[in-house]
């Protein structure tokens, strides 16, 4: 079963080719061919340093940099033959380069495949990080644009998914929104944290060459807001250290709860109990056997792909618990679910911006399910504060008259006056006034409240 070829880049001290068995389990050019773009990139800064510091010529680093763009070109093109031999994509492209000059063959000095692979991830992070605040800005503006819509839609809110309180569709739609807020800003945190240069850190002690590393921190844009290159600052962290990878998983996690929380709401207020919003034939699927249905199964599903995120997150923490310093080939196993986080949050942001996009609401289901009078429980208890009841003396008023009401059978704001004045003297004639859902609205004026000026203004905001 022995592979006939030895091994190119490392094949040195040994006199057997590894067995294909070995190829096949070691080999992550399956996965990190991604890469190849941010190794190129890492190629070339690595090649004009060693020019800058004289150890290259710069004829060769000429030769080293074209012929890193060519390769990146045939790459593209699908014209570069990977090989499971060469087991990943930083020794792929390096024999590919040094085929095509022999200057690639110069390329190696002072790195490792180890700070390679942590720089390169580190610019994937960057990337990364900057498409999903992409899509979560489109999400982002396609809710507020709902919410603008739906300002004069009053919903019930609800806790224990039981009817609380009225709110505009506007607010609840606006929670949603900050929500992918918080998660544009945890994005950027992370791209921060990702901003810093691991080159020149070698296997784990650095090199006896006489490198610049903040010249290659300048050349990737690895700098801060004033221009200042960030290296990292211990060369056995540096390769070791895998805590971006899990800030990133842990930011698409948190993302993928917000997504799956967005979506069972969405599932709840689309099912025929609630009625409040029917979504566009293009997210949502019909049943293969029966005639009728039209699932919302792009909601479904992002409740489904965020398992997938939490579980990506999981075995990052547990594939680096417990690993002893510094680099151990266990962690290859890094990029396959931040790749798949990665992959999974983008397509998951966009389905959720085209299915809100579809998103129609229907304003008779809303007002019916806001139209019972208990749902102003509360403002009416607020109400005999007003009048200098003492809230639990309010509560304790309006629990009683509920139950009154409950029992003969009427709405709560029918009750008569008189049972209601029996119940604590400060209800004045005009206690009825309470059971205006534009009153309730528009008292809720305090900063983060769903009153129409500040929802008004939050959306403005937004935009
Ligand atoms: N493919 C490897 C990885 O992704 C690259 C680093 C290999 N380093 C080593 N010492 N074998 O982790």
């Amino acid at each position: 079963m022995a592979n006939d070829g030895k091994q190119a880049t490392w094949g040195g001290r040994f006199s057997e080719g590894p067995d294909k068995l070995m190829l096949a389990f070691g080999e992550s050019i399956s996965f990190d061919w991604r890469l190849a773009p941010y190794d190129v990139l890492v190629g070339k800064a690595h090649a004009s340093m060693l020019a800058h510091i004289g150890l290259i010529s710069e004829e060769d680093r000429d030769a080293i940099r074209s012929g890193l763009d060519a390769v990146l070109e045939d790459f593209e093109a699908g014209k570069l033959e990977l090989d499971i031999a060469c087991e990943d994509i930083h020794m792929n492209l390096e024999q590919a380069l040094t085929k095509k000059t022999p200057a690639g063959a110069k390329l190696h000095a002072a790195r490792s495949r180890n700070d390679l692979v942590a720089t390169d991830m580190r610019l994937f992070f960057k990337d990364a990080c900057c498409r999903i605040s992409g899509h979560l800005t489109a999400l982002i503006k396609t809710i507020v644009a709902q919410a603008e819509a739906a300002q004069d839609i009053i919903i019930p809110g609800y806790t224990h998914l039981q009817r609380a309180q009225p709110v505009s569709m506007a607010h609840h739609l606006l929670a949603w929104a900050e929500m992918f807020k918080r998660d544009l800003e945890r994005f950027a945190r992370v791209a921060d944290e990702a901003n810093v240069c691991p080159l020149g850190s070698g296997a784990l002690a650095g090199s006896t060459l006489p490198i610049d590393r903040a010249f290659v921190a300048r050349e990737l844009g690895f700098v801060d807001a004033e221009g200042q290159p960030r290296i990292t600052a211990n060369s056995m962290d540096a390769v070791a250290d895998r805590d971006v990878f899990i800030s990133f998983a842990a930011a698409c996690a948190t993302c993928g709860v917000h997504l799956s929380r967005v979506g069972e709401d969405g599932i709840l207020w689309n099912s025929a109990e609630f009625g409040f919003v029917t979504f566009s034939d293009a997210f949502t699927t019909g049943s293969s056997l029966m005639p009728q249905k039209k699932n919302p199964d792009a909601l479904e599903l992002l409740r489904g792909k965020a398992a997938r995120l939490q579980g990506n997150l999981q075995t990052l923490l547990t594939l680096c618990k417990g690993l002893p310093l510094t680099y151990n080939r266990d962690l290859q196993e890094d990029k396959p679910p931040v790749f798949d986080s990665f992959d999974t949050l983008a397509i998951s942001l966009q389905v959720l911006t085209g299915t809100l996009a579809g998103m129609t609401v229907n304003p008779a289901k809303c007002a019916a399910a806001v139209s019972d009078p208990l749902l102003l429980a509360t403002d009416l208890a607020d109400y005999l504060v007003a009048k200098g009841v003492a809230f639990r003396d309010a509560h304790h008023a309006v629990g009683a008259l509920v139950g009154m009401a409950e029992k003969q059978g009427v709405p709560l704001n029918e009750l008569p006056y008189a049972d209601v004045q029996a119940v604590n003297a400060a209800f004045a004639e005009d206690w009825t006034e309470v059971f205006d859902l534009e009153r309730a609205a528009r008292l809720r004026q305090q900063p983060g409240m769903p009153g129409p000026e500040l929802i008004k203004a939050r959306i403005a905001a937004f935009l």
